[in-house]
């Protein structure tokens, strides 16, 4: 990767949010998992920035099919070191309304076929979730959220399922009772991937509809026009938040493997 230099910070969206930036470059990247996605190559108030659009380029990867696992191995290969997503949700508890700003604290894993570890041989490794998002990044996507006056959720915990259909009315019931607060399709494993790789994680969702049975309809066409909408609100969050971010980590995502092993 000498040619390219190393790139520290990432952006995973769905389709929509590759105009974050002016693309300078696009990069094809194989992996040991697979092939990511193309990814977007640019600048953010002066800082190199890889932009991941999780589905493919042309939305064409349902969340159940992503390659999670090429998808953060690419980022990590090419240096990263903090991943800022972006997940559409929907709201389970009733406080929270669409247009509403969700950075999740912590999350319940409602999948069910998807390959949730690059760990799978010896030395058998066992990380650390008991904070699955990035303090640092969580605290400073909250701050710039408040500060732009956005309705902002600053705890949460999102349940991931596994899609593709939206959940039943009792999914939700049984969430809520859970604790859950928001349901999404694709925070799941990417999470607990870039933990795996020491990656810094943390998500600035939105809530595109209340939950199934809160609304009575759910459509992808809804989801969608809400995105639509709320979609600029979510890139100034992005982009102010980088900025902003210090040039060394100062959180113990860095440190996860630490200790994590079987000898
Ligand atoms: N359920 C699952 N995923 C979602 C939802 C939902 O209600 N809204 C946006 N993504």
């Amino acid at each position: 990767m000498k040619s390219l230099g190393k790139i520290r910070i990432a952006v995973i969206g769905g389709t929509g949010f590759d105009k974050l930036f002016r693309k300078t470059r696009e990069l094809r990247l194989g992996t040991p998992y697979g092939i990511a996605p193309p990814l977007h190559i640019g600048k953010i108030g002066g800082k190199r920035v890889v932009f991941l659009p999780r589905h493919g380029s042309s939305h064409s990867v349902p969340p159940h099919k992503i390659n999670y696992r090429a998808n953060i191995y690419a980022l990590h290969e090419i240096g990263v070191e903090r991943v800022l997503a972006t997940n559409a949700v929907g709201a389970i508890n009733t406080n929270f309304k669409p247009g509403d700003i969700v950075v999740p604290h912590d999350f319940v894993d409602f999948t069910k076929s998807r390959l949730t570890t690059f760990y799978n041989e010896a030395p058998v490794t066992h990380i650390d979730v008991s904070q699955p998002y990035c303090p640092e990044i969580r605290k400073l996507l909250i701050k710039t959220a408040e500060e732009y006056g956005f309705h902002a959720w600053n705890k949460a915990v999102l349940v991931c399922t596994e899609g593709p259909r939206f959940e039943t009315p009792a999914e939700i019931k049984m969430f809520k009772r859970l604790g859950c607060d928001v349901v999404g399709m694709t925070g799941i494993p990417e999470a607990v991937l870039s933990r795996e790789l020491e990656m810094c994680y943390a998500s600035v969702c939105y809530v595109s509809n209340m939950a199934a049975g809160v609304q009575r309809r759910l459509t992808a066409l809804d989801v969608s026009k809400v995105t639509k909408v709320f979609h600029s609100r979510i890139e100034q969050i992005l982009i102010t938040t980088i900025r902003s971010l210090p040039s060394r980590r100062n959180c113990p995502c860095m440190n996860t493997l630490r200790d994590a092993r079987f000898e």
